[in-house]
């Protein structure tokens, strides 16, 4: 594929210890203390280690600050548990011609094997995340039945707005034939978490009417904490081996989950990330606002505005996201995902996800990875002539991304 690689700096790196960025923050002094020891030894230290200091303790800020915000809107903590459910035979997807077929995932490598529908587990559970409907997180996981003695790695896949669980299946099947626990969720307001095809429509207007909901993003990454709650204490997931992934909606729940919380150990959304603060300073916040059109034209209502404008914009982030536009964009956000394995895969022309807005995060995300002796670890990917859509190619690139640094590379 014809792409554009924003960084390639080479440099004799420091060892970077993968696998300490997937403890949770809250053990973070001994994981520090690693690192400075191992730069020590290889000289010039203590100014590299200032600068990962420096680095460790951004980020940690920004994750104390966010689930600050997550916790600020939950219906009530509840102990995590887990039950078994039967199949959704025909899952909800609000649109009103809902698609059968997808190339792009169809296409994604998997093993040959004949038969591989009869080898392959599959699960289907609620997990309590919160008080409430919407506290219980559908999971559907699919493995291969023969290895389930052992510990394995694991993908969390995200789904697209109005899409549902599911729509999966073909991604879920191919990573589970190639050895990986395949994991997917329905988000908030999707799948079996919706009632009929405007759900998660309403629940936007009303959080933008009440300010009790964060139904956009930040009410799922809320979900995909407990999630990896659950997921590290499975007898078959290495708990350091949890990748997660998603497409457009999918890939905003993949970037700020692994932001939140450190678990997720390799990082790839995939259409998803874009600057929203850039887009409202240049004017280009449009095509974003056109993908959940109707909470705009109710807060321009109620704002009594003539027409969306950029006011009707950043009102409605502060209430339905707050951070979104500022303190928990992406020139911070995607910077926190350092040092784990992280790539950035988008459309060059998408015009939701504006890859100039992409300048300035993608700048500092690379001086993160700078910091922690490990550029290699970030990659961007912006595919040429290609809009808001998930290709074949971008599943070929974050199939080889995760066997990388998920199936070949046990660092340690
Ligand atoms: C969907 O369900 C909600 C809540 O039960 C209801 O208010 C709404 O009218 C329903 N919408 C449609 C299109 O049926």
């Amino acid at each position: 594929m014809a792409i554009l690689i924003s960084h390639v700096l080479l440099r004799p790196s420091l060892t970077c210890l993968c696998h300490a960025a997937t403890l949770p923050w809250s053990r973070r002094n001994s994981y520090a203390f690693k690192f400075s020891y191992r730069v020590a030894a290889r000289g010039s230290w203590q100014k590299e280690a200032n600068q990962m200091e420096e680095a460790i303790v951004d980020a940690d800020k920004l994750r104390a600050d966010f689930l600050r915000v997550l916790r600020s809107r939950r219906s009530g903590e509840v102990p995590l548990n887990v039950k078994h459910t039967e199949p959704v035979l025909n899952p909800l997807i609000q649109e009103a011609n809902p698609p059968t077929f997808s190339k792009a995932m169809a296409s994604c490598p998997k093993a040959t094997l004949s038969n591989l529908k009869g080898l392959l587990h599959e699960e289907n559970l609620h997990l309590t995340t919160e008080e409430g409907e919407q506290g219980q997180l559908p999971i559907l996981i699919i493995s291969m039945e023969e290895s389930r003695q052992q510990k394995r790695p694991a993908i969390v896949f995200l789904h697209s707005t109005n899409k549902c669980k599911e729509w999966l299946r073909p991604l879920l099947e191919a990573y589970a034939s190639r050895g990986y626990v395949a994991v997917a969720i329905d988000s908030r307001y999707h799948g079996e978490r919706a009632k009929n095809k405007t759900t998660y429509r309403d629940a936007l207007i009303s959080s933008w009417k009440r300010g009790d909901t964060m139904p956009f993003i930040f009410d799922t990454v809320w979900d995909l904490i407990k999630l990896a709650d659950y997921l590290t204490e499975r007898e078959d997931i290495d708990p350091c081996r949890i990748g997660i992934t998603g497409e457009s909606l999918g890939g905003m729940h993949a970037w700020f989950a692994a932001a939140a919380d450190t678990r997720y150990s390799v990082v790839i959304p995939i259409i998803g990330v874009q600057c929203f603060q850039w887009a409202i300073d240049n004017d280009k916040w449009q095509a974003r606002v056109e993908s959940i059109k109707p909470v705009f034209e109710e807060a321009r209502i109620e704002l009594g505005m003539n027409e969306i404008n950029k006011e009707v914009v950043k009102k409605v982030w502060s209430r339905i996201a707050p951070g979104l536009d500022s303190q928990f964009d992406s020139i911070y956000s995607v910077s926190a995902i350092a040092p784990r394995p992280l790539l950035l895969l988008n459309g060059a022309d998408d015009p939701r996800c504006p890859i100039a807005g992409l300048d300035a995060p993608i700048s500092r995300t690379q001086t993160a990875y700078q910091k922690f002796g490990c550029p290699e670890k970030f990659k961007f990917i912006a595919q040429p002539g290609i809009c808001h859509e998930m290709t074949p190619e971008m599943v070929k690139e974050a199939s080889d991304w995760f066997d990388r640094f998920l199936l070949h590379s046990i660092e340690e």
